[in-house]
């Protein structure tokens, strides 16, 4: 089973009007252990990217999160903005050319979109940060494939482990970004831009199950 290219586009919206309806819960839970900003951030990013989401959806999947990421990027400063801007990038050179995506496709982007965070950030699980919960699904996504579930079900597994993957930052010192200056302090607060992971992975099965 493929997942079309009208239902990736799909996705990306879902993503903006996530974002948007989390924009005060990220920026509360940033403003524990960062300097509130990541709600803000995040809905600025997507509102550039559904700006600029009607110049690239005639042209291939690849190209689109090519897009997406690119739209983070230029919108976003701090942290989160390069590192879910390599995310889309790294999802859009695994989609390149494709009009469908099937679950190896799937598995492939969100290890490489990982695998792109982990080389830009240096962070590894552990650290209470997005990693927390992207790498959980992307290893989640990639047993369920093995056993050869439909996309839903291998989404559904990923936004599963991402969900545990987020919870588990809460008791977590943090060891990177400005969450990190606060030492000890940082324990006991959920960590944003795991939220906002599992929140991305979250609006992507949403799709999956309409
Ligand atoms: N080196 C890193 N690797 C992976 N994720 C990171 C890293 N540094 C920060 N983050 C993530 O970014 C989130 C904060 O994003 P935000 O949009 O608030 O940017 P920021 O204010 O510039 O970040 P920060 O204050 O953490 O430097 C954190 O909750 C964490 O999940
Ligand atoms: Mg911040």
């Amino acid at each position: 089973m493929k997942v079309a290219k009208d239902q990736i586009v799909a996705m990306i919206k879902e993503m903006a009007i996530s974002m948007a309806e989390n924009k005060i819960f990220l920026t509360e839970l940033d403003s524990a252990i960062g300097d509130g900003d990541h709600g803000i951030n995040m809905d600025r990013g997507f509102r550039k990217v559904l700006e600029r989401l009607p110049t690239v959806v005639d042209k291939d999947i690849g190209s689109i999160f090519k897009n997406v990421g690119m739209s983070l990027i230029s919108a976003v400063g701090g942290a989160a903005g390069p590192l879910y801007g390599t995310y889309f990038m790294e999802f859009g050179k695994v989609a390149e050319g494709k009009e469908e995506l099937s679950n190896g496709d799937f598995k492939m982007m969100l290890a490489a979109g990982l695998e792109g965070i982990k080389r830009r950030g240096k962070a590894v699980v552990g650290e209470k940060t997005m990693v927390d919960a992207l790498e959980p699904a992307a290893e989640a996504f990639a047993v369920a494939a093995a056993e050869d579930k439909a996309p839903l079900a291998c989404f559904q597994a990923a936004v599963a482990a991402a969900k545990k993957g987020k919870e588990a930052t809460i008791p977590m010192l943090a060891k990177k970004g400005r969450a990190h200056y606060l030492g000890e302090r940082s324990i006991g607060h959920q960590d944003p831009g795991a939220t906002s992971s599992e929140l991305v992975l979250r609006s992507m099965l949403k799709v999956l199950e309409s």
